[in-house]
């Protein structure tokens, strides 16, 4: 079965492959202070338990993705990063609807993420995709001057 989401701007979402590692290790270094190597997501690409989706044009090219861990009935949203020239076009709420369908097929049935709590940008995209804010951890996220931001945890029931 061929699994494919509409997306706007042109683009559609479907599975990410094991040749996609190197295009999402770019997009998200252009989203986060601490990027991941290119082997992290291939690792990831090859695992049943941490399906990746991506947002890509008819040729393949990748806008954005989400990638999740699925543990028993609890899915956890790992990162989630669109290319910056594609931002602002509901890419990345059109990745979470794909995520959120697609899990209904999985055990998970509830859904937890973090965020830091001066990334607005996120927070705003999770209030809209349902998400709430369940607890905050303090000093979870270092950032370039030393300091370190609090995290939310934020969490969604699925289906
Ligand atoms: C967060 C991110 C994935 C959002 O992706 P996006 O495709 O630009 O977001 P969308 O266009 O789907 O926006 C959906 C909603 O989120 C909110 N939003 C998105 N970008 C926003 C911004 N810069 N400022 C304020 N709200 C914003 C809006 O409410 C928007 O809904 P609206 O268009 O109806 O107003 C993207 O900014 C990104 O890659 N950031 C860097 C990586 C990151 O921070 N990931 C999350 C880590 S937890």
């Amino acid at each position: 079965m061929i699994k494919l989401w509409m997306a706007p701007a042109g683009l559609h979402i479907e599975p990410g492959q094991p040749k996609d590692a190197s295009d999402l290790a770019r997009i998200h270094a252009q989203g986060f202070y601490r990027g991941w190597p290119a082997g992290e997501f291939t690792s990831f690409l090859n695992e049943a338990d941490t399906p990746v989706y991506v947002a890509c044009d008819a040729k393949r090219k990748i806008a954005g993705f989400a990638l999740i861990r699925i543990a028993a009935d609890e899915a956890e949203l790992l990162t989630i990063a669109v290319d910056p020239k594609w931002r602002g076009k509901r890419v990345g709420q059109a990745l979470l609807k794909a995520t959120f369908d697609d899990l209904m097929m999985s055990p998970a049935r509830r859904m937890f993420l973090e965020v830091s709590e001066d990334n607005a940008a996120a927070i705003k995209l999770y209030g809209k995709a349902g998400f709430t804010t369940i607890s905050a951890r303090k000093g979870y996220y270092p950032k370039p001057d030393g300091s370190a931001a609090t995290a939310l945890v934020m969490a969604r029931d699925l289906g």
